[in-house]
């Protein structure tokens, strides 16, 4: 496609994280800085494929959102257009591919690029779509911090202290009933939130995905502790930690359309604890509340500044990339590099070398 800049649209995809707004603020601000028109998509690609009218932005619609969760578009994890879920009249659900007519509905809205903020699985989606000739710029967002090429995505920052907050304020239950108190963190199959909030909470034992563990080893290192006279323990356990040989911990199956949810690992953990050790343990998850909420500053700074580098992107006809940060710069790296493989927690990296030394366990 050749020609200038006129109309681009945006849209949100996959589960929400915090920073969102502030991407679409910037992205919106800064395509009207450079003379553009632009719409918000609905629901991932829903409004596209559905019919609904796109949503003129402008100055107004973006107004005082930088410090807003969520997303004013609305997002769905179940908007993969090459999969779109369609119930059947006996309830079950057909997947069909949709992504031709999304091509021709983005055409009949004279759109001239999309910038698709949204984690592995929309960039993912955004890949493919470029692949069949669709201009896009894709913007990383997600609270589990799993995307490769950029050193870090928006939300991370905030999720890790509401993660933190949380186990700041278990450790005073905690402490005042004696108790084991497990707690479970989001992340998928990576443990940079558990890490990363686990040792700024002064957790006791940190399991994450890339470091399989040993449940003996946990009550091992929990024993230690109570006998040494410190009566009460924090384990923060990300939702996709494997015991060794074992799997993971799946809340519910996939489904068409849709991955699986994982869940429950704390609350197996927790029973493990009781029962080898005889101490009162009690286990929570913290689900969706790390999603939820105002973003940090870190988190805005970032996400507008993601916002601005994607315009800039479209600007440049830099198509078929994703914006990432490269520390001091924000760059633009091919989509498919940046959907290549998962950023899992280095087990020799400098943070998991921290945390041995203070004397968190691994379970390992
Ligand atoms: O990818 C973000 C994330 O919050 C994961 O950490 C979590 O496993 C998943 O989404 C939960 O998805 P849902 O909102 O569908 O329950």
């Amino acid at each position: 496609m050749s020609g200038s800049i006129r109309r681009i649209a945006l849209n949100t995809g996959g589960g929400d994280a915090p920073g969102l707004n502030a991407v679409i603020r910037a992205t919106v601000l800064s395509a009207m800085h450079q003379g553009w028109e632009v719409y918000g998509i609905r629901k991932g690609y829903g409004s596209l494929l559905d019919g609904e009218p796109l949503i003129e932005m402008d100055r107004e619609t973006v107004r005082g959102i930088t410090h807003l969760g969520g997303t004013i578009l609305g997002t769905t994890n179940r908007g993969n257009p090459f999969e779109w879920p369609e119930e059947q009249p006996d309830g079950s659900i057909v997947l069909r591919d949709r992504s031709d007519e999304l091509l021709e509905a983005f055409h009949e809205h004279r759109l001239d690029a999309l910038i698709a903020i949204g984690g592995d699985g929309s960039l993912h989606i955004a890949n493919r779509l470029a692949a069949k000739g669709l201009p896009v710029v894709g913007v990383p967002k997600t609270i589990d911090n799993d995307l490769a090429a950029t050193q870090v995505t928006f939300g991370f920052h905030t999720a890790v202290q509401t993660a933190t907050d949380a186990i700041d304020k278990l450790h005073s239950t905690a402490e005042s009933h004696e108790r084991v108190m497990v707690v479970e963190v989001m992340g998928r199959d990576t443990g940079w939130i558990a890490l990363h909030s686990g040792v700024s909470g002064t957790a006791d034992v940190i399991l994450i995905p890339e470091i399989p563990y040993d449940i003996a080893k946990v009550c091992e290192k929990i024993e230690a502790r109570y006998a040494s006279g410190r009566r009460f323990g924090i384990v923060v356990v990300a939702e996709g930690a494997i015991e060794r040989e074992g799997e993971r911990v799946i809340r519910e199956a996939a489904q068409p359309g849709r991955a699986e949810r994982l869940g429950g690992v704390a609350e197996w953990v927790a029973d493990q604890i009781r029962e080898r050790t005889g101490i009162e343990t009690r286990s929570i998850v913290l689900g969706h509340l790390q999603r939820g909420g105002s973003p940090t500053a870190y988190d805005r700074l970032i996400a507008l500044r993601f916002g601005a580098a994607a315009v800039r992107c479209v600007a440049r006809r830099e198509f078929g990339t994703m914006v990432a940060l490269d520390p001091p710069q924000i760059r633009a790296v091919p989509l498919a590099e940046a959907v290549a493989a998962i950023k899992r927690v280095p087990v020799d990296s400098d943070t998991v070398a921290t945390a041995r030394d203070l004397g968190i366990s691994f379970g390992d």
